[in-house]
């Protein structure tokens, strides 16, 4: 419904939640450099974890994290559910390039940046974002989805953000 009602270009900031300074900044700068709408979506990608354990251990800090949102600036937050995400029969997978996945964190991530891009393919399909802000601090991740919007050619605004980790 705020899509609906939003006639703005959206500001995307695409998390995990379990916020911190980092998310902080790019949530701030989002707001800063284009006084677009800047919405946060916070969906923990059972995809891209290398292990169930990890994913059951995630930190889940959703009422800190909206606060930490909405005082940074976003004007809005998407939790989206498993089922939005992945609707049944019907998940588009996307690959990471080989070339760009292949190397440094993806050599004993396999299958990491594939689960990264299938989930932010989704969500930009369902955000239409105009800017996605992604923090530099993962540096791989940014070069890798930099390279599917391209290669997909959906007119989506790449703007990275130099962060850093408490
Ligand atoms: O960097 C992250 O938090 C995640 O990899 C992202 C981009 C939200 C996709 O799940």
């Amino acid at each position: 419904n705020w899509k609906a009602n939003s006639k703005e270009d959206i500001n995307f900031v695409p998390t995990m939640g379990n916020l911190h300074n980092g998310h902080a900044e790019l949530i701030s700068s989002a707001k800063k450099f284009i006084p677009n709408k800047t919405l946060v979506s916070i969906f923990i990608n059972p995809l891209q974890f290398d292990n169930e354990k990890d994913l059951i251990t995630y930190p889940k800090t959703q009422n800190k994290d909206i606060q930490l949102a909405f005082s940074c600036g976003a004007e809005a937050i998407f939790i989206p559910s498993r089922q939005e995400i992945f609707p049944e029969n019907n998940i588009i997978y996307k690959k990471a390039s080989k070339k760009l996945s292949s190397k440094l964190c993806g050599l004993k991530r396999i299958g990491h940046f594939d689960g990264v891009c299938t989930v932010v393919y989704r969500l930009l399909d369902i955000v239409k974002p105009k800017t996605i802000f992604l923090g530099e601090k993962d540096w791989q991740q940014l070069i890798i989805l930099k390279n599917m919007i391209k290669e997909m050619k959906l007119n989506i605004e790449v703007k990275s953000i130099s962060n850093q980790r408490d």
